[in-house]
């Protein structure tokens, strides 16, 4: 039976077993995937484990996503670009990783109808899923900001962002999530005057800054949308099960 799995440092409210194992009932495979919690000196031991076939396929999250990459073999193109590897597949005894947020978040921008062209984009947090957001938000053309409590470069402080005209506003943050709801990393006024805003937290489904800002855009559909992407590396094929019938099934509330 093939094996796959979650590395990560703590993973009890991770949402990736159900949303594989679903998977893996749909398309009739004998899979299980597990969650690994591990220490950062585990994460060798696991990527040889890859090499020799115990395991075919890691997702990798917090906080690891940087430092898996000196362990591979290969990364493409747009897992170096962003600078962060969530997915790890084996080919030819080899290991390789890329990163399947991008494509969660360019789907949820496809998905929601959010046109970022020429609009400008400001990404709230400096973190790792940040650098996956703006690379998606460039690629289809949109002006990227980031804003940092600590700006570095060119980032822009909290304070500078009052001013600014916003188009689409992402949150990259951890503010508002689970289990410290009802807060906001930014204020009312803020979340009213921007044009699209996305909140790629999807516990609680509506943050505080959704509410703010009368949107529905939370990470629910990047969080599937990660898991199919990594799955059709890992399967070799292209998946069509329908977003609704997963969420269905995990029935977050
Ligand atoms: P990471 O481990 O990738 O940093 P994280 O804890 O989810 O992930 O935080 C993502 C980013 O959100 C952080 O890099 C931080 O960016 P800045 O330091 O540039 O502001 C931002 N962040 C974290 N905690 C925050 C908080 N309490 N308030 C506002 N921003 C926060």
């Amino acid at each position: 039976m093939k094996q796959y799995g979650l590395l990560g440092e703590k993973l009890s409210h991770s949402y990736s077993k159900i949303i594989h194992s679903f998977v893996f009932q749909s398309l009739h495979q004998e899979a299980t995937y597990s969650l690994l919690e591990c220490k950062e000196e585990e994460l060798e031991k696991y990527i040889e484990q890859l090499k020799q076939g115990y395991y075919s396929g890691f997702n990798v999250t917090i906080p690891y996503k940087k430092t898996i990459m000196q362990y591979l073999d290969c990364i493409d193109e747009k897992a170096k670009a962003i600078g962060s590897v969530n997915t790890v597949y084996v080919k030819n005894g080899k290991a390789y990783g890329t990163n399947t947020d991008y494509d969660g978040f360019l789907e949820t921008l496809k998905y929601y109808k959010v046109d970022v062209q020429n609009k400008e984009c400001y990404i709230l947090g400096t973190g790792g899923a940040s650098l996956a957001v703006n690379q998606a938000l460039q690629d289809l053309g949109g002006i990227c900001h980031f804003v940092s409590r600590t700006p570095k470069k060119n980032d822009i402080s909290y304070k500078e962002l009052e001013t600014k005209n916003i188009d689409v506003l992402v949150n990259t943050t951890p503010v508002g999530m689970f289990p410290n709801v009802g807060v906001s990393p930014v204020s009312k006024e803020i979340a009213e005057k921007s044009g699209k805003v996305i909140d790629i937290i999807f516990n609680p489904l509506e943050t505080q800054l959704l509410k703010d800002a009368h949107s529905k855009i939370n990470g629910l559909y990047m969080l599937v949308m990660q898991a199919l992407k990594a799955e059709e590396i890992w399967q070799g094929q292209s998946i069509s099960i329908p977003y609704e019938a997963v969420v269905a099934y995990i029935d977050i509330k």
